[in-house]
């Protein structure tokens, strides 16, 4: 396995490059955006391909690199689905699995310094954002920040782990890396409390500053960009309700880029295709499947994902590649069944 942890020092942050080989898929949690070089010059020398970007939760403190990531490497953004942010192309939630080639993430919902904050198991590890940090625990008086709520998900979940676990958190102020589940149950002072009530007490009156980016980072973390408005621009989107009254034209074909889980859990556009998001470059070279439906059969390709962020990438790939009559739908499967699209 590869791990790294990174260090942005401005803001504290930890990120978090993980891999099951050298020559593999690569993951990256909480990548800050300043770091963005350092991240993909550390790929590169690593023979790593970046396909998953996720943010733990909604910043305050720092800008997130998720959309550079995403311009750069045309890898996937990931967050939890509570999240405001606009950059996010695979939104997840508790019980849920992060997977690239080799490696899974489960997924733990552990709301109260945000409310879409999320924690990540990775075998012998958790990695949890701002829940739970090295004797400390993340703020809660903004971003709907919820004490009783980061009660529940640190007692009722965090520390049911393993005391093994070890502790990676997006933050630390004092020079600590790594921690345990066991040693924070011991050691950490915000946890020395007999009630949800002394702890909500306790998290009501820390009267911090606000950090000093907040009021930068977080309209700049909501408002990322999206790129199927650029594929809009070009023409090569269809709305859900014009995707609706194509649907069952014989020379159009359908294409689901999402990955099982996601299919099994929202549904599916009736007789469609699925090829996942990850795989796109072998299917749209030659000899690949999509290549051949869109040269041999001459069908119009109609690409689909959660949101419309993966299939707007796909499709700038596929007209990268000469494929020239791909097109996708904007929302992706939310914009589906908000205009009442069948499901299968
Ligand atoms: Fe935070």
């Amino acid at each position: 396995m590869i791990f790294r942890q990174l260090f942005d020092a401005t803001s504290g942050t930890y990120t978090y490059l993980l891999a099951s080989r050298p020559g593999g898929e690569a993951l990256i949690i909480d990548p800050v955006l300043e770091k963005v070089e350092r991240y993909l010059q550390l790929v590169a020398e690593l023979d790593l391909k970046l396909v998953k970007a996720v943010d733990t939760h909604l910043h305050a403190d720092h800008i997130t690199a998720l959309g550079a990531l995403r311009d750069r490497t045309h890898c996937i953004t990931v967050m939890g689905e509570q999240t405001k942010a606009d950059v996010v192309s695979m939104r997840v939630a508790e019980g849920d699995r992060i997977a690239i080639e080799g490696l899974r993430l489960d997924v733990l919902y552990t709301p109260g310094h945000t409310d879409d904050s999320y924690s990540f198991l990775f075998a012998d590890r958790v990695f949890t954002g701002d829940t739970l940090l090295i004797r400390g625990t993340g703020r809660t008086d903004f971003q709907n920040g919820d004490p009783r709520a980061q009660y529940d998900s640190i007692f009722n979940k965090l520390l049911k782990l393993p005391d093994a676990t070890l502790v990676y958190p997006a933050h630390d102020y004092k020079g600590d890396t790594v921690s345990t589940i066991g040693e924070e149950r011991l050691y950490n002072p915000r946890l020395r409390v007999k009630s949800i009530d002394e702890y909500a007490e306790l998290m009501n009156n820390l009267k911090l500053p606000n950090p000093k980016m907040m009021d930068v980072a977080v309209p700049a973390n909501m408002r990322v960009g999206l790129h199927q408005d650029e594929i809009a621009r070009r023409g090569w989107a269809l709305t859900a309700a014009e995707a609706i009254a194509l649907r069952e034209r014989a020379d159009i074909a359908i294409v689901d880029l999402r990955e099982s889980g996601e299919r099994d859990k929202h549904g599916v556009i009736p007789g469609s295709l699925h090829a996942p998001y990850p795989s796109l470059q072998q299917q749209i070279g030659p000899g690949g499947m999509l290549h051949e439906l869109a040269r041999s059969s001459g069908k119009r390709i109609v690409f689909y994902c959660a949101f419309g962020e993966r299939s707007a990438m796909a499709v700038q790939a596929a007209q990268d590649a000469g494929l020239k009559t791909v097109c996708h739908i904007t929302g992706g499967i939310g914009a589906w069944k908000k205009a009442n699209g069948p499901l299968a």
